[in-house]
């Protein structure tokens, strides 16, 4: 019997029954690591995580297809974004090869938990922490490298519903030159009570602006933004401070494809509010409609319910193509083998 209600998930932790660990020492180089059975792990209390934050994740999504395949949607990408993470933070990266091999195994280990399809997905977690331990602020002498994984529905609350949003003008996510352009774990905490304020407010999360000229929109809590002006896809530009989402550029991507004209620059507050539709994207939002944005008095409703014809266009495609039910243009789909030799 399965332990989960399938009908009934959320975006939440369920604990599954395996994860991955490797570990490498500073100036070594990363040998392929082991899955054991999911559970804690003993960290020393010096740890360069604990006390410096030294930490990256990444989130990827592992779909039963309409032809029961299990895919997971350009993992490659997120492999190549946790080498730069890596970098910034002044980690050893691991291999991409020794990456994918993980993810693979992981939930190849869980294959039941992964939804049935059209149902959610396995959300997949790989994090790389600086677990040796350290007293001046400096690189850890030793890494872990785990991936765990759990079964997931929608982000926000209401699934495909159009949420709420309101800009901050007190606070920001990144700075420039700071590690705003990473998945650094440190990123996230400080957005957590701007984000529990807004929520008690009626707001899904909160929208973020630049932290130099405080008018330009950044990102979503953690998704990335978009909006729609007479046919016309605008997102804001990489400038170092927003994370470079896998599911923006698959937007822009099949946008383009699509024929429509991807218009990347800075997008001012004043503009967005202005725009037809916006929504908010990423592997865990999906793409998320907006219904408005509030912004000190103003509030821009786009929709009180119908979700825009452009939104709707590209998350059919992106929802099709992680399921198949849509055809792939671009071949982004990764097959995993539920069926590989582990040894546990
Ligand atoms: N922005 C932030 C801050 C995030 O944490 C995420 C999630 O990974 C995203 C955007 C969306 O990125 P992706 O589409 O690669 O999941
Ligand atoms: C993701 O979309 O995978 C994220 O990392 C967002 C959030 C759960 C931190």
């Amino acid at each position: 019997m399965n332990e989960v209600d399938w009908d009934s998930l959320t975006f939440s932790l369920t604990k599954t029954d395996w994860m991955y660990i490797a570990k490498c020492n500073l100036g070594d180089a990363w040998v392929p690591g082991k899955i054991i059975p999911y559970g804690n792990f003993e960290i020393d209390p010096a740890a360069g995580v604990l006390n410096y934050g030294q930490g990256i994740f990444e989130g990827m999504k592992a779909h039963r297809t309409v032809n029961d395949r299990v895919v997971i949607f350009r993992p490659e990408e997120n492999a190549k974004r946790f080498q730069s993470g890596a970098d910034r933070l002044g980690m050893p990266p691991v291999p991409e090869s020794i990456f994918l091999d993980a993810v693979e195994q992981v939930v190849s280990a869980n294959k039941k938990w992964i939804p049935p399809s059209g149902k959610g997905a396995l959300y997949i977690r790989p994090l790389l922490l600086g677990t040796g331990p350290i007293m001046g602020v400096a690189p850890a002498p030793e890494y872990t490298f785990i991936v765990f994984v759990t079964p997931v529905g929608p982000y926000f609350k209401g699934g495909l519903s159009c949420i709420k949003l309101i800009i901050t003008d007190e606070y920001h996510r990144a700075a420039p030159g700071g590690s705003g352009g990473v998945k650094a774990i440190g990123n996230y905490a400080p957005g957590m009570m701007p984000s529990k304020n807004a929520k008690k407010n009626g707001f899904a999360e909160v929208i973020y602006l630049d932290a130099e000229y405080h008018k330009y929109i950044e990102e979503v809590g953690a998704a990335n933004f978009f909006c729609i002006k007479d046919d016309i896809i605008y997102t804001p530009e990489l400038t170092g401070t927003i994370l470079p989402g896998i599911t923006r550029d698959s937007i822009i991507q099949l946008a383009k494809y699509f024929g429509f004209q991807v218009i990347i620059e800075k997008v001012s507050a004043e503009f967005a509010l202005d725009a037809d539709e916006a929504f908010c994207c990423g592997t865990a939002a999906v793409i998320s409609p907006i219904g408005s944005i509030t912004h000190g008095q103003k509030t821009k409703v786009f929709s009180s319910g119908n979700i825009g014809p452009v939104t709707q266009k590209l998350y059919n495609s992106i929802s099709g193509i992680h399921s198949e039910l849509v055809e792939d243009p671009f071949g982004w789909l990764h097959e995993v083998d539920l069926n590989l030799n582990l040894q546990y």
